[in-house]
């Protein structure tokens, strides 16, 4: 199956799944379950979420499907996880192995993503993945993950309301 056309087939599930879960826990897993076993480059995906209240403000490992990681508890001026949700911004690097910012989850990963969640406006956490292959989030992979953020940080919000 081409990659766009499976990229496509994702997106309509991830809709039916933001719909679908009760809660936006249940969507954070579903989403790790969907990407990780549909987009067969995407080796480790999960979420990290700011602690509440938390001085300084540190990002704690969510749902996540991979090989367990090191790094459960990252503070923003630290990695590409850090930088990311600092900033408010995605980041692609597509050869971690040149990126000083880069902390080492496996020694398998090339290539990561991260793209922040907010809620309100204000970054509330971030979804991180990781690839065995180098430069494997293309422009349509980048628009997929962040279509997943924004609907994780929709249902946050309904959650608040
Ligand atoms: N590589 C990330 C750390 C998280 S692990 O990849 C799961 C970073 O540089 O922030």
């Amino acid at each position: 199956m081409p990659v766009a056309t499976r990229i496509e087939e994702v997106h309509k599930e991830m809709t039916a799944l933001a719909e679908a879960a009760p809660t936006s826990q249940d969507l954070m897993h579903g989403v790790c379950k969907l990407l990780h076993e549909r987009m067969l480059k995407y080796n480790w995906v999960g979420f990290y979420m700011l602690e509440p209240g938390a001085r300084p403000p540190m990002l704690v490992l969510g749902a996540f499907l991979g090989a367990m990681t090191p790094h459960t508890r990252i503070p923003l001026n630290q990695g590409i996880c850090g930088a990311a949700a600092s900033s408010g911004q995605t980041i692609v690097v597509d050869d971690v192995s040149k990126d000083p910012r880069y902390l080492a989850c496996s020694l398998e990963t090339k290539s990561e993503i991260v793209v922040p969640v907010f809620v309100k406006g204000r970054v509330v956490g971030e979804l991180d993945i990781d690839s065995h292959f180098c430069a494997a989030f293309a422009v349509e992979d980048q628009q997929l993950v962040q279509y997943c953020a924004m609907l994780v940080g929709r249902k946050l919000e309904k959650s608040i309301r």
